[in-house]
């Protein structure tokens, strides 16, 4: 359904119609507040989750050759909790330093399982002044789940999160 704003789209969520608009806004307005960086990527994490077709959300930092998550939302943690950056779509975002969408983990050879239920993933790197420094990296339960709308509204979301990471 289209609404109206810079992302334009209107999901029926848990508890009513969601829109990547609102979200965004949301989401401006607590990365921008003087809060804990951590609690910031948590609520964005949860944030984020709310999204129905978003099933796994984390935020990674990189830290020397290794991505280390900061904050996730799910209904269960993940034992990739270090990536070396060279692993997995997590890595290649990171080392191709452009947003990899993956539409079928199961035909992508450098996928790293995390969850059974994964069919598709998207992941999105933080930039701070060209340089990659971190990572929005999300899982969906459906096949081919991330359009051209999630990545923009990711995109803008991980410009805002250079600030906290
Ligand atoms: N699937 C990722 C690993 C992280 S989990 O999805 C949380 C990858 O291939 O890098």
């Amino acid at each position: 359904m289209k609404g109206v704003g810079k992302f334009g789209e209107v999901m029926a969520g848990e508890k009513g119609n969601l829109s990547y608009d609102e979200l965004a806004s949301r989401l401006e307005k607590i990365i921008r507040s003087k809060s804990q960086p951590k609690a910031i990527t948590d609520f964005v994490c949860r944030e984020l989750r709310k999204i129905p077709h978003y099933s796994w959300v984390g935020i990674y930092a990189v830290e020397g050759d290794t991505l280390v998550l900061r904050s996730w939302a799910g209904p269960s943690a993940t034992q990739h909790t270090r990536i070396p950056i060279g692993q997995g779509i997590c890595g290649a975002a990171i080392t191709e330093d452009a947003t990899v969408i993956v539409p079928d983990v199961g035909r992508d050879p450098r996928y790293l399982q995390c969850f059974l239920n994964t069919r598709s993933e998207i992941v999105v790197p933080v930039r701070k002044t060209g340089v990659p420094i971190g990572e929005i990296d999300i899982d969906s339960e459906s096949l081919a789940a991330f359009t051209p709308t999630d990545r923009a509204f990711l995109e803008s979301v991980a410009e805002d999160l250079a600030s906290v990471l």
